[in-house]
């Protein structure tokens, strides 16, 4: 059986609420911080990006071939090819990862052999910061992996931390879960079909080991107002949050994320959207889901709801719950 080629994974699209009075409490740099040395010209933006996001999918040591995406050194030399300058290397790679399609690729052939990178959502800034990270890499060393790296990945657990933004850390979060997942579900439809690839879109089995969300000590889920697992039914603070962000959407703006904070504990709320690669398993039964994969929904799941979506619908939200 050919199998059809994936498109894009859904765009987490949460923009930042500009609250004026959420005056965050300023985290002290601890102590280990001072004896630790920075490496030369450490880009935080550029290693957190690419640690939580970019290296679930593309391996990141040279030569590796993980079936999914290319390694770091290849996407490296085919960029350098056609941009000579680092202004122009950054600006085409911000330019692709902004809204990934055939039509900005710089390495055409890669197609030939992959499905088309998911929009993860980040600002151009941060993908600004990536782009400048991989360019000063030594990426297609095979050693950067255990040498460099693993330095550049120390330091990012112990350098000085600004004043904690937990909007934008849920939503990081939020995304870095949904760059595994993303991950999880192409190689699962690829190698199985997608009757035997429904248990990979379940985010409780992928652990939330980054660094911030262990500071944070932060819990992540996905809730519904249309749910398919009994457990992820919205309680009546998310179903709130999912009628303010259906309702930007009918209205044509792309719903922003939101913060509530209640004594120790900030929660953050941010939408998942529906595209096309989703509906094999959440879109109309028979046009978009094939008997066999409804058959299997319907014995795992009696009390689906989630089925009848269209592209770009609200399937449901992001809860992230941090400590402070
Ligand atoms: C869910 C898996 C996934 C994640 C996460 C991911 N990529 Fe990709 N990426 C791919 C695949 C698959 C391709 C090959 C097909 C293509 O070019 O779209 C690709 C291609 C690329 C390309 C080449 C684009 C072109 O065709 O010109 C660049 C550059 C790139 N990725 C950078 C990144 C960076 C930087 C990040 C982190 C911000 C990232 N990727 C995260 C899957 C992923
Ligand atoms: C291979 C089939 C499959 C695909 C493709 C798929 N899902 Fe799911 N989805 C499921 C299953 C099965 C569950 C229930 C998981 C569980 O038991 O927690 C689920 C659960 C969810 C949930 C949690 C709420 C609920 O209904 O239980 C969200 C949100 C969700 N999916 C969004 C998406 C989005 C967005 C996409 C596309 C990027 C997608 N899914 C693609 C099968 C799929």
């Amino acid at each position: 059986m050919t199998l059809p080629k994936l498109t894009v994974l859904a765009t987490i699209i949460a923009g930042i609420f500009l609250l004026s009075n959420c005056a965050d409490k300023p985290k002290e740099a601890t102590p280990e911080s001072q004896t630790i040395t920075a490496p030369e010209n450490f880009n935080r933006e550029g290693v957190a990006v690419f640690s939580q996001n970019c290296s679930s999918c593309h391996p990141t040591k040279a030569g590796v071939d993980n079936g999914i995406a290319p390694s770091f050194a290849e996407l490296k030399a085919g960029y350098l090819k056609k941009n000579t300058t680092e202004e122009a290397f950054v600006a085409s790679m911000v330019g692709f990862l902004s809204a990934p399609a055939q039509s900005k690729s710089q390495m055409p052939e890669l197609f030939d052999k992959y499905a088309l990178m998911p929009n993860l959502g980040f600002t151009d800034e941060q993908y600004a910061a990536v782009a400048r990270y991989i360019y000063h890499s030594a990426v297609e060393d095979v050693n950067w992996n255990e040498n460099q790296y693993q330095q550049d990945l120390e330091y990012l657990k112990h350098a000085p931390k600004e004043a904690t933004n937990y909007l934008k850390e849920g939503k990081d979060l939020a995304l870095a879960t949904k760059a595994v997942l993303g991950k999880n579900l192409l190689n699962a439809i690829q190698q199985r079909g997608t009757e035997h690839a429904l248990e990979f879109c379940n985010t409780r089995a992928i652990p939330l080991t980054d660094s911030m969300a262990v500071a944070l000590n932060a819990s992540i889920k996905r809730v519904s107002d249309r749910n398919r697992n009994p457990n992820n039914a919205a309680n009546q603070q998310e179903l709130d949050y999912i009628a303010f962000a259906k309702n930007e959407l009918a209205e044509g703006r792309t719903p922003k994320g939101k913060l509530t904070e209640i004594e120790n504990k900030a929660i953050g709320y941010y939408p998942i959207l529906t595209n096309k690669m989703c509906l094999q398993c959440h879109g109309k039964p028979q046009a978009d889901i094939t008997p066999e994969t409804l058959s299997m929904i319907e014995k795992l799941y009696p009390s689906d709801l989630a089925t009848g979506y269209g592209e770009n619908e609200l399937r449901g939200i992001w809860v992230i719950e941090m400590e402070k």
